[in-house]
């Protein structure tokens, strides 16, 4: 669905490419782990030193890889399309192999992961089917598939992925919504089955970083996570 159809904010709209080019240099200053990160840390169903090999769609600056390589991940890939953020994993240097490319049509071999993860990137693409069928691709059998998302209840109130700009402008970055039931078809439809899901509301972690959001959002769901196998 368009996220336009939901829109309150109206900020000025960019592509992913071009939007995240800009945000490359403040990203890791504005992007919260009680977002993403804190919802990895409560997942039960991926046994994270067991994972061998992993492949990060989408993987920015490298956040999500510095994570899996503290929880005990092994090698881990990345792959994103945005040039400014790839540069900054690599000077991170949590990675085995980075690619320039699109999440659904990777160079990495298939069946070769143990774990494939995508974290709050869903939301910036216009259909499911080529995050999950190339998910499917590259794990093994079983294998996992861990998807971390802004949460498609939180989009329709009508804040996009955005940031400020210098001189205070705030831009979105292109969104689209994802209902639940939309993962869950195109995730069986790839061939896996849901294992767990859970989701992250906004409570007194939220607060501590968005003191104006306890009023209006105070127990909405704002990210969260799934775990294909
Ligand atoms: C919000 S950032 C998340 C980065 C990282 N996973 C994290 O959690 O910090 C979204 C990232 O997805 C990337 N992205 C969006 N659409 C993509 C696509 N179709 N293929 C590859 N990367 C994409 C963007 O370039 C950006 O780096």
């Amino acid at each position: 669905m368009k996220f336009e159809t939901f829109d309150t904010r109206h900020y000025p709209m960019l592509g992913v490419r071009e939007g995240y080019g800009e945000w490359a240099a403040r990203y890791e200053d504005t992007v919260l782990d009680v977002m993403d990160l804190r919802l990895l840390d409560r997942l039960r169903m991926v046994d994270w030193p067991a994972m061998a090999s992993a492949v990060d769609l989408g993987c920015g600056t490298g956040r999500t890889g510095a994570w899996l390589r503290a929880a005990g991940v092994g090698a881990v890939d990345g792959i994103d399309l945005t040039p400014e953020m790839l540069e900054r994993a690599r000077a991170r240097k949590v990675h085995r192999r980075l690619a320039l490319g699109d999440v659904a049509a990777t160079p990495f071999e298939s069946e070769a992961y143990d774990l494939a993860i995508t974290s709050l990137v869903d939301e910036h693409l216009p259909t499911l089917s080529g995050l999950y069928s190339e998910a499917r691709r590259l794990t093994r059998s079983g294998g996992r598939f861990v998807l971390v998302g802004y949460h498609p209840h939180f989009l329709m109130f009508g804040i996009p992925g955005h940031f400020d700009r210098a001189d205070g402008q705030s831009v979105g970055v292109e969104s689209h919504v994802h209902l639940t039931s939309d993962h869950i078809a195109v995730g069986l439809g790839a061939g896996f089955r849901l294992l767990e899901m859970i989701e992250g509301i906004v409570d007194e972690d939220w607060v501590a970083e968005k003191p104006k959001w306890a009023e209006r959002y105070w127990g909405h769901p704002v990210t969260f996570a799934m775990v294909w196998g």
